[in-house]
């Protein structure tokens, strides 16, 4: 009998802009502290695109070039790019498109996809279907987010909480088991009031009043979206250990979206976890929307072993969230 193939990870790569901004410089910004942000939050800096005509693709390409590199794999060889992302070069093309094009993935499909901070768990999920069909032997997939071209500096209830950045991770055939092992996604449409951007899309068209009356921003009801965040959070991740029996000792890591500490704190207790089975780099990235997950797997690569349980999980605008339970292909210390 065939063996089913599963989609593995392969390697993870990663971009970052050198800016960083830090709370210090904030706080001249908004009436704001590091000891409020550092609380209420956990976020110490975040990095910045600086730089004129430059957006998402310019990090996302960076990111899938430093994958490439990493795992000696010849960009012709690419079958498809999926990028998530809310904050696209432009409408149109798309900006997976414009990246696998800046890579040289010459070869490649490319398209977007918008699930805001669920956005990287969509298309992972959606990117191991086209391996486990035996459709495409890699498949790329890229969260990037330039979170800074939306947020309104003058408004101190989102501005602390953004960052910009890129990773992508390459997805290949696996017939041991690893790689994506299961996925539960949610959207919820009703979640659109308490987090959204007004603007710019075909309700409101750019205009005079749409400028004037600052709808090309972020808007967040925060405590809302952090109540919603942390029960479903917790809720769809505590249900794919169940789906699989998996105990808090059998998962090597929760690797959470990066929010806020406080729902990744809430989300691992209701796990059964401690703090040193979570990957967490909000400290230093703030949140990075769709590249949050992606960025954790970078930083954390070297602890990792073939074999290791991965729960990933993530809640943001739409509302969206889900979980992914993913096995480990490789040994991180040779990456
Ligand atoms: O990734 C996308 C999904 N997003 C999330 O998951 C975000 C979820 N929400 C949150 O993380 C939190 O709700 C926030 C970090 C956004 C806000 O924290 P909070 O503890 O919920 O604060 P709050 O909005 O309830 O505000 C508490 C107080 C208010 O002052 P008063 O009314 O009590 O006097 C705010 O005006 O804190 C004030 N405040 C600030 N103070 C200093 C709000 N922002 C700031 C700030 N600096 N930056």
């Amino acid at each position: 009998m065939e063996k089913k193939i599963t989609a593995a990870i392969t390697g993870v790569g990663q971009y970052l802009p050198d800016y960083l901004l830090t709370n210090e410089e904030l706080s001249h910004m908004v009436d704001t502290s590091d000891e409020w942000i550092m609380t209420r939050i956990g976020i110490k800096t975040r990095h910045i695109l600086k730089g004129e005509g430059v957006g998402t693709s310019y990090m996302g390409a960076r990111a899938i070039i430093n994958l490439l590199d990493k795992t000696q794999t010849d960009p012709m060889d690419v079958d498809i790019v999926i990028c998530a992302t809310v904050t696209p070069d432009m409408f149109f093309p798309s900006t997976g498109n414009l990246i696998a094009d800046q890579a040289g993935c010459k070869n490649a499909f490319a398209y977007d996809v918008s699930a805001a901070c669920s956005g990287f768990l969509f298309a992972l999920a959606t990117g191991a279907q086209f391996i486990e069909t035996g459709h495409s032997k890699k498949v790329i997939v890229v969260g990037a987010d330039k979170m800074s071209s939306i947020v309104d500096y003058h408004d101190r209830n989102t501005c602390p909480i953004f960052g910009d950045g890129a990773a992508a991770v390459l997805l290949e055939p696996n017939t041991e088991g690893l790689g994506v092992r299961d996925f539960i996604l949610h959207s919820d449409g009703s979640g659109e009031q308490h987090l959204y951007m007004k603007a710019g899309g075909s309700r409101y068209p750019a205009s005079k009043e749409t400028l004037e009356n600052n709808w090309h921003t972020i808007t967040q009801d925060g405590p809302a979206v952090f109540k919603a965040a942390v029960s479903n959070m917790a809720d769809v991740s505590v249900e794919m250990m169940k789906r699989h029996n998996l105990t808090a000792d059998d998962i090597r890591f929760l690797v959470p979206h990066q929010a806020n500490l406080r729902i990744i704190d809430a989300t691992a207790r209701r796990m059964g976890l401690p703090r040193e089975k979570c990957m967490i780099n909000i400290e230093r990235n703030g949140n990075t929307t769709a590249a949050t997950i992606p960025t954790c797997l970078y930083d954390y690569e070297k602890e990792l072993r073939k074999g290791d349980n991965l729960i990933l999980s993530s809640f943001g605008g739409g509302y969206t969230w889900g979980s992914i339970y993913v096995k480990w292909a490789y040994d991180g210390s040779k990456a």
